[in-house]
């Protein structure tokens, strides 16, 4: 069975707009692949504890020289990159706060993004693990002006930052769909959020 990972991170469980992106995102998905599964991580729901100096000290640790505790403090980032692992598709949501992702998702990059573990490193160059899968991110933004040569532009450390990063643990096509304006005017977020489920209906690499 097929099986599409999301994770969830706006602290709005109810109202958010990055999420009901990410339903128009899982039904096209769904719709593509009859049969499949969907397994649910919700960060508002179920916050992730931040890492610890212990959890990093095992990352740098290898795996038959961990100690108990180490071997516990990774136990939480080795399930959360199993799911990764064993997903068919990866759909993360996120809105953005203050100019970047919610301290949620960053939690859950801080457990996923893990050396020898999903990217490797060979002294010189680093090489991303998670590879032969697709991502798509849904991203609500309150304010306009962050598309190119908008006044906002330079100050959107979430795409580039998000896209970066799952490009530098191994994906390869990674498909962003954006909302801005969701704090504005009623017919501006309106209009940004209708050109949104536009783009997700003419994804190619969703068409049914
Ligand atoms: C703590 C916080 C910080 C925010 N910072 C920004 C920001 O830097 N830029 C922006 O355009 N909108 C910002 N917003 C507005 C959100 O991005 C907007 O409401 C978005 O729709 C939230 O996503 P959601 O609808 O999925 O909850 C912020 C909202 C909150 C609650």
């Amino acid at each position: 069975m097929k099986t599409l990972l999301r994770i969830d991170s706006s602290a709005r469980i109810e109202g958010s707009r990055s999420r009901l992106l990410g339903d128009a995102l899982e039904a096209r998905w769904r719709a593509r692949m009859p049969g499949a599964g969907v397994v649910r991580r919700d960060l508002a729901a179920e916050p992730l504890p931040h890492i610890s100096a212990t959890t990093i000290a095992a990352y740098y640790t290898p795996a038959e020289e961990r100690s108990a505790a180490l071997t516990d403090a990774v136990a939480l980032s080795d399930r959360l990159i199993g799911e990764l692992e064993a997903a068919d598709a990866v759909l993360i949501t996120s809105p953005m706060y203050n100019f970047g992702p919610p301290s949620a998702l960053k939690a859950w990059i801080d457990h996923v993004v893990r050396i020898h573990r999903t990217v490797a490193y060979d002294g010189t160059t680093f090489r991303g693990l998670v590879t032969g899968k697709p991502a798509f991110v849904a991203i609500a933004y309150g304010a306009a002006s962050y598309k190119p040569g908008g006044m906002l532009a330079g100050l959107d450390h979430l795409k580039p930052y998000l896209e970066q990063l799952l490009r530098f643990i191994g994906f390869e096509q990674v498909e962003i769909i954006t909302a801005e304006a969701t704090n504005g005017a009623a017919e501006a977020a309106a209009g940004e959020f209708d050109a949104a489920l536009r783009t997700i209906e003419a994804l190619d690499s969703l068409a049914a």
